[in-house]
């Protein structure tokens, strides 16, 4: 084969912790991760040269190491530099769908996809495991967005271990398109109003994480009752970006004024979602979203929650 085709979920946080600090000035965290069916689609194709090359139909895009998808690919030709010499570059085509700096994970599923897409290039048959221990190299959403589906993260959120996959639950996704929030601002910040509350040694830490994997998120997953999921989102985040940004906390009430089961941002923002009853319910409230913020920067998905991460759908 010579060229694949792929489709990169992004997520939602529908649990997201902040316990402590790490040396390596991370976070420690103890997330509930959940992909959704809105994709962007990554074409690799084994070029002649040995160059790799990133294309994208959005223009502001880098298409240079400030692109996730390029490190990804730059990341296997340094790990597999013989199978490099022997399949030569990679072209990469990124379609996107998935709004940038959301806090969807999309430049970390796009990087996913691409350390997918070039094992089966170049015939390396890498396991899931060692797949998420080169993402890990690249960003801490990586290693979740490969197997994708509804998962635990712990330590900067690439340990990973997978839970009851939940489909079906329908989700209005919001976002004003000129917004960012910068994920190293949100965790500064954090850090500055809430250090005092951070668990110290590694015993409380693998506690919390214990607590959160046996508490009632996991078990709501477990029942596949998105009532109660809804009731259970949470996102510490939100202490430090619905303050700084009255467009989010908008949008945030916006949604729990519109009858939703429950709302949240995803992970640091500026993406609010809103979990629903239905397919219905949820177009409904995306009508009712658009009514009441009469605004063309916002941007509204409905999209449904699914069970996978990267996923082939074709090749030649
Ligand atoms: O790993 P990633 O590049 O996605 O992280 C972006 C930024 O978010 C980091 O530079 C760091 O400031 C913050 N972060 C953190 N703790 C984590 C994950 C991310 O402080 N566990």
């Amino acid at each position: 084969m010579h060229s694949y085709s792929l489709l990169a979920p992004a997520k939602i946080n529908l649990y997201l912790e902040i316990i402590g600090d790490r040396p390596d000035g991370y976070h420690e965290l103890v997330m509930i991760m959940q992909s959704i069916g809105l994709c962007d689609r990554i074409d690799i194709t084994a070029s002649s040269q040995d160059i790799i090359r990133v294309r994208c139909d959005v223009p502001d895009l880098p298409t240079d190491q400030g692109n996730l998808a390029y490190r990804a690919a730059e990341l296997m030709t340094q790990k597999f530099p013989e199978a490099f010499a022997q399949y030569g570059g990679v072209d990469i085509t990124i379609h996107k769908k998935i709004p940038i700096a959301a806090g969807l994970a999309g430049g970390s599923s796009n990087a996913a996809a691409v350390l997918v897409g070039i094992d089966l290039l170049w015939d390396l048959g890498l396991t899931r495991s060692e797949l998420e221990e080169l993402g890990a190299v690249l960003g801490s959403d990586i290693p979740f967005c490969i197997g994708g589906g509804t998962a635990i993260a712990t330590g900067r959120g690439e340990k990973i271990a997978p839970l009851p996959g939940l489909d079906n639950i329908y989700i209005v996704l919001a976002k004003y398109r000129s917004l960012e929030v910068s994920t190293p601002w949100a965790y500064k910040t954090y850090r500055q109003k809430f250090e005092s509350t951070y668990l110290r040694d590694t015993n409380s830490l693998a506690q919390r994480a214990a607590a959160v994997h046996s508490g009632p998120m996991v078990q709501a997953i477990v029942g596949h009752n998105a009532a109660e999921i809804a009731q259970k989102l949470h996102n510490d985040l939100e202490k430090v970006v619905l303050p700084a940004y009255p467009r989010v906390l908008q949008l945030r009430e916006t949604f729990a004024n519109a009858g939703v089961l429950g709302t949240m941002m995803s992970g640091s923002g500026p993406s609010v979602f809103a979990v629903c009853e239905s397919r219905q319910q949820a177009e409904e409230v995306k009508l009712q979203v658009l009514h009441r913020i009469s605004d063309e920067d916002l941007q509204l998905f409905v999209v449904k929650s699914v069970k996978h991460g990267i996923h082939v759908t074709s090749q030649s």
